[in-house]
């Protein structure tokens, strides 16, 4: 491998090549990223079409000792469900008494020490006496208990309390239990831990498997979450604004699950703010898996997004910046990018009303960045676009050969946003070696085409191990463990790519159609010094020797001294688990000799990269 570090052969590559996408797919957010421990915390799911339904709330006590419904009778009007619980007994209940309980998404993480913040809504005739607990999954063994004691509760009345656990269970509920008979009516019950990241409301462990892979931006919330089977069941950005407890969720019915939208249009980009990633957000644009909105009557969808970048970027005196200002945002989030749709080009009137939205973006955000669904890598858009989306799912082999992809792509025109590629099927299985070290192949390929390639992120991003709607993804979890398969730790080796330099690399071997390789330079953040960095994917089943030759640059300005890390494991179907969950990481090793020749050797079905100090 020959790399030039002349100066006519450097680049420098976006700032934001690589990044992430986020989707609501799997339980990535609610009983995910999104800390609320509460699975159906308003009694709403199933929606407002069709009857409500209480799951996963089940009873604590015989049926003749407590009934329960749920009526209209809540006192937020955009989430009008409550539940009513009867209880027929009274000195003669049960020790401890009824009531219902919750178990979260697949049992709730409780940790000793911790605290968690517990609001919920209640009204009853006379006064009530509740005892709230988290317990084990069956209740026996009590974590943390607090009483609801109240005198006159006979309007609505918010209830605000902290639990601290004495004890841990990973699979735990929260129970709420009375011995006095009457009927209370329960509404908007929360439970989030107090040690959410910054306080923001995302799961600690999870982000911080996001932050670690610096992504230069995150693209949300979707995916066919945006899109949804029928219109009804899209992600409306305003009905996930505001104080929670008025939000009235929706049942994301590409995906098949119900979100009370905790995590919503504010809380993605505090996300992206909070992660020092560029927001993309993809907004629905009439279109759905069934239905295409008519161009005539297009223009309440046109506002809906002008108003959801205004919700954004408006100062805070403009009608939905003051919103987001209230929501204890003033400033404005820093959006550049947005999407129309997502993959909806072949789609009945995308084409028209993509202009309708393009030329009312362009005219009130002239630097807004728009981009399109359709593939312009093979030939020009018919549109104006800023970028085009590019989406590949396929096999190994197929996704390995794609690193070429753009070297024939027109130099003019919008650049291409990969924002979504993976290996599937059976090569990827739940995410194999395989699999990522194609993408990692596929990876070297864009960084090479960064001058017309200027994002691009995995798909999907988290998978909770209890949904799994969509496989492989790239961090696996459940509601106190998480891992990453191959293919999030193969994007670590991406992860100094953004804004660094590539170089100029050939590779002159006999193997090169299962190699694939590239060089840049870049800036460590943290001792500031820079590196050479080589990574070589080799995707055959031999080793191969490799002779990595500098030229261009004078080797006293190389360390002789270098680092190797490598991604490989013994057989390419291997996986991370949880019961194995670093199986298949990268693995740190110093390499004596370096300097300007390099003699290294690549293991079979390998991911590897080389860094010397420059
Ligand atoms: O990443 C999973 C799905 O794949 C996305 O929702 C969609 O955009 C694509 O079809």
């Amino acid at each position: 491998l020959v790399v030039n570090v002349s100066k006519d052969s450097t680049r420098k590559i976006p700032e934001s090549l690589f990044g992430v996408f986020f989707e609501e797919i799997n339980h990535a957010g609610a009983g995910g990223l999104w800390a609320e421990l509460v699975s159906n915390r308003g009694f709403e799911a199933g929606g407002h079409h069709s009857p409500s339904i209480i799951d996963p709330w089940s009873i604590i006590g015989s049926d003749s000792l407590i009934k329960v419904s749920t009526e209209a009778s809540s006192c937020f009007k955009t989430n009008p469900v409550a539940l009513r619980m009867e209880v027929a007994c009274d000195n003669d209940c049960p020790v401890g008494g009824v009531g219902i309980y919750n178990p979260g998404y697949w049992g709730m993480n409780i940790e000793k020490g911790k605290t968690y913040n517990l609001v919920l809504y209640i009204r009853s005739m006379g006064s009530v006496n509740v005892s709230v607990s988290l317990t084990d999954s069956i209740g026996m063994q009590t974590l943390a208990t607090t009483n609801i004691i109240k005198t006159d509760v006979s309007n609505w009345t918010k209830i605000e309390t902290k639990l601290e656990a004495k004890e841990s269970n990973t699979n735990a509920r929260l129970q709420l239990k009375t011995d006095k008979k009457g009927v209370i009516w329960f509404d908007q019950v929360s439970l989030m831990p107090t040690d959410t990241y910054k306080g923001h409301g995302f799961r600690n462990d999870l982000f911080k498997m996001v932050a670690d892979l610096k992504p230069g931006f995150i693209r949300f919330p979707g995916g066919c979450f945006v899109e949804g089977e029928y219109l009804r069941n899209a992600f409306r950005w305003k009905e996930t604004i505001g104080a929670w407890e008025e939000r009235p969720g929706h049942f994301g019915d590409v995906w098949f699950y119900w979100t009370d939208d905790g995590l919503g249009h504010y809380e993605f980009f505090q996300l992206a703010e909070d992660l020092g990633a560029a927001p993309i957000w993809v907004f629905n644009n009439g279109i759905s898996h069934q239905e295409s909105v008519d161009p005539s009557v297009i223009t309440p969808f046109v506002q809906e997004a002008l108003d959801g970048i205004e919700f954004a970027r408006g100062d805070a005196n403009s009608t939905w910046g003051s919103i987001r200002a209230a929501m204890g945002h003033p400033a404005p989030f820093d959006l550049k990018y947005v999407a129309i749709g997502n993959e909806d080009c072949g789609k009945p009137y995308y084409r028209e009303n993509y202009l309708k939205f393009y030329a009312a973006i362009r005219k009130a955000y002239p630097d807004i960045q728009m981009i399109s669904n359709c593939d312009g890598s093979s030939k020009q858009l018919d549109h104006p676009a800023d970028m085009y989306d590019f989406h590949i799912y396929s096999d190994a082999r197929t996704v390995f050969s794609m690193a070429n992809t753009f070297d024939r792509t027109s130099r003019v025109g919008p650049k291409a946003f990969v924002s979504e590629y993976a290996v599937t099927g059976n090569d990827a299985g739940l995410g194999s070696l395989l699999a990522s070290l194609a993408e990692a192949g596929f990876l070297i390929g864009l960084e090479k085409n960064s001058d017309i390639v200027e994002m691009a992120s995995y798909a999907p991003l988290f998978v909770n191990t209890n949904d799994k709607r969509w496989k492989p993804d790239a961090i696996v979890f459940d509601s106190s463990q998480s891992y990453g398969t191959p293919s999030y730790w193969m994007q670590h080796f991406f992860k100094y790519s953004n804004g660094a330099t590539i170089l100029n690399s050939t590779l002159m071997t006999n193997s090169s159609s299962s190699l694939e390789a590239s060089a840049i330079v870049f800036q460590d953040p943290v001792d500031k010094k820079n590196y050479l960095r080589v990574k070589v994917v080799n995707f055959g089943s031999s080793t191969v020797n490799l002779k990595i030759v500098v030229v261009g640059l004078d080797p006293n300005l190389l360390d002789t001294s270098a680092s190797k890390t490598v991604l490989s494991s013994t057989d390419v179907r291997d996986e991370n688990s949880f019961a194995n969950p670093q199986k298949i990481i990268p693995v740190t090793t110093m390499l004596e000799k370096a300097g300007d020749n390099i003699d290294v050797v690549l293991l079979p079905h390998s991911l590897t990269c080389f860094d010397v100090l420059t």
